[in-house]
Formats: C-alpha cells, structure tokens, sequence
C-alpha cells in the first residue's frame, strides 16, 4: 500500500464537568486525510483544503504534519510522506478540530506502515498537535477521536485513559455559531486557583456523570452537567450563553454547556428527535440577536478514525 485516505471525528471536549478529562466522538463532522508515500525524504504538505488558506503548509507547524513526524521519529524510519489534508469542519470552533487532523494523521500513517503500534499508543503523538495548536497538550479531545466513544482521562503522567459505555440512545446535539474563539486564549482566562466550595461541587458533577452514564440514567446525567468552574468564567466569550442553554433546557435536553473551550454549544438529548428539536431551539436563540450557526445532532461515535480507502 502507497497511499491512504482516513476519516477522523470531531469531539466534544470537557462534557460540562470534566475539563481536559471528558471528551466523546461524534459521527460528523470530522477531518480526512491522504496520505501518501513519497521518495524524496521528509513530510511535505501538498494541500490544505476547506481552511480558506489559514492552516500553515509547513509539517512542523501543522497538527498532522508535526504529530507525523513525532511518529517517524518514535519508530525511527525515515519515510517520506506527501500529505493531502481536508478540513471538513470549522476551525476554532470548539469541535476539536485540531485534533481531529492530528489523528487521522498519526492513525493514517501507523496504517500505511502495517501498524506497528498499537492505536492507544499513537495517543501521545496526536496530543503534540494540540500542544502546537494552543501550548498545551491536552488530550479530551484526541483521545475520544482517536479511541471513540466517551473517554476520561483519568491521569496524564503516567497517561491513563478510559473508555466509558454509554446509552446507546444518548444524542448530541453541537450548534456553532458564526463566531471563532481561540483555545490559546479561551484557556488564559482560566483562573489557576479553585475554592474548596466549587471543587468538591465539581467533583460530585464529575462523578455523578460518569456513573449516569454507565448506568444509565439519564436524569442523573442532566443533574451532573454542571460546571461551576470553568463555564461562568467562559460563557462570556459566547453572546447569548444563557440564553441558548435555556433553550436547549426547555426544548427537552438533559443539560447544555460549552463544546471544548467554544464557541460551540452542545447539549445531550435521551434520543434523536429531541436533540434534533434542541439544535433548533438553540439556533432560534442565536438567530434571535442575528447570530447564524450550523447544527449537528449525532450519537456517540464508538468507532473513532477509520479508513475511507
Ligand atoms: N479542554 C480543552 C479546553 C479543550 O477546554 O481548553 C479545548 O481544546
């Protein structure tokens, strides 16, 4: 095999409670790759397509290019790669979108090369995009679009992932409005200190989803979608925050918050007419101050990168 071309889902990172440490994969949108063998040595970016030019084309300075090349240099082989990368999603938009092309990059090429590692173990790889993309290589939103499914990171030194089971009629629905955020500066905001009060609030949340989902129980899940940490301090970056989650609320979702660092929203619904009947509501509530947005309403994607031929 010379070439492959490979599908990798965008994520919803931190699920209300759980910053840096819950993300899940949805089925669409997500990132494609080609990539392609080549004989001339080094990791070259042929073409960037659906970024209106924005994305540098050097390797070193892309999240697929530079996740790669750590790769390459991990298995020391010095293959050379042609890249062919299509942003099938908006950029700073909360979806992961960075990370969706620094997996599909590292899962593409460990194909190319018959797997020599296993896909858990590209997860380190695929986070030196995120690092790249906004100085922190954080990993709630590689590690669901890498392994599918709801992931918690339960440890980053040593890296300790784990996939959660989820209901299988659980439906997410993502609005993103017509407006960028960049996690560089989404995540400055940040206070350093947590009170006491609101970590042990946070704690229960955290929780409390975990064990709503494994159950299931959706009730619980809707009452621990609650951040009381970073969400107040975000939710201004996002114009009519409260309002859209009041209509994600009364249209029947069991809880709405912050998709990553935004300005998406998302909400999680106990089936797919009700979270397609949220997206609506929440994209009224935008359109109601002239905000125009694009909804996606999906399961749980189980799958994670997949190979598109
Ligand atoms: N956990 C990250 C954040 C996700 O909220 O900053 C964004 O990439």
């Amino acid at each position: 095999m010379d070439s492959i071309k490979v599908f990798a889902p965008a994520t919803v990172a931190n699920v209300a409670c759980g910053f840096d440490i819950f993300g899940f994969a949805v089925d669409s949108p997500g990132d494609e790759i080609i990539v392609r063998k080549s004989d001339l040595p080094g990791v070259r970016i042929k073409a960037i397509v659906g970024d209106e030019g924005r994305l540098p084309k050097q390797a070193e300075r892309n999240t697929a290019g530079i996740a790669i090349q750590t790769y390459l240099k991990h298995i020391e082989s010095d293959q050379g790669l042609e890249l062919i990368l299509h942003k099938k999603m908006p950029l700073g938009s909360g979806l992961g979108s960075s990370a969706a092309s620094a997996v599909a990059g590292v899962f593409a090429i460990n194909e190319l090369l018959g797997r020599p590692l296993k896909q858990i173990d590209l997860l380190p790889f695929a986070m030196e995009g995120e690092r790249l993309a906004c100085g922190s290589a954080h990993a709630d939103n590689v590690a669901p679009s890498l392994m599918g499914g709801f992931v918690v990171i339960r440890s980053y030194n040593p890296l300790d992932i784990i996939t959660i089971s989820t209901p299988a009629q659980l439906f997410a629905t993502i609005v993103h409005p017509e407006i960028e955020v960049n996690t560089k500066d989404a995540r400055h905001i940040l206070k350093n200190e947590v009170s006491m009060k609101n970590t042990i609030i946070q704690m229960g949340n955290v929780a409390g989803l975990i064990a709503g989902l494994m159950k299931p129980d959706y009730d619980l899940i809707g009452r621990s979608m609650v951040d009381v940490i970073i969400e107040p301090i975000r939710a201004i970056l996002i114009p009519e925050f409260s309002e859209v989650k009041q209509a994600a609320l009364e249209a029947g979702a069991l809880g709405c918050s912050i998709s990553g660092s935004g300005p998406s929203m998302f909400a999680l619904s106990r089936d797919q007419p009700t979270a397609l009947r949220v997206g609506n509501s929440m994209q009224a509530a935008f359109q109601a101050v002239g905000i125009g947005s694009e909804l996606y309403v999906s399961g749980i994607n189980q799958e994670g990168p997949r190979v598109l031929g």
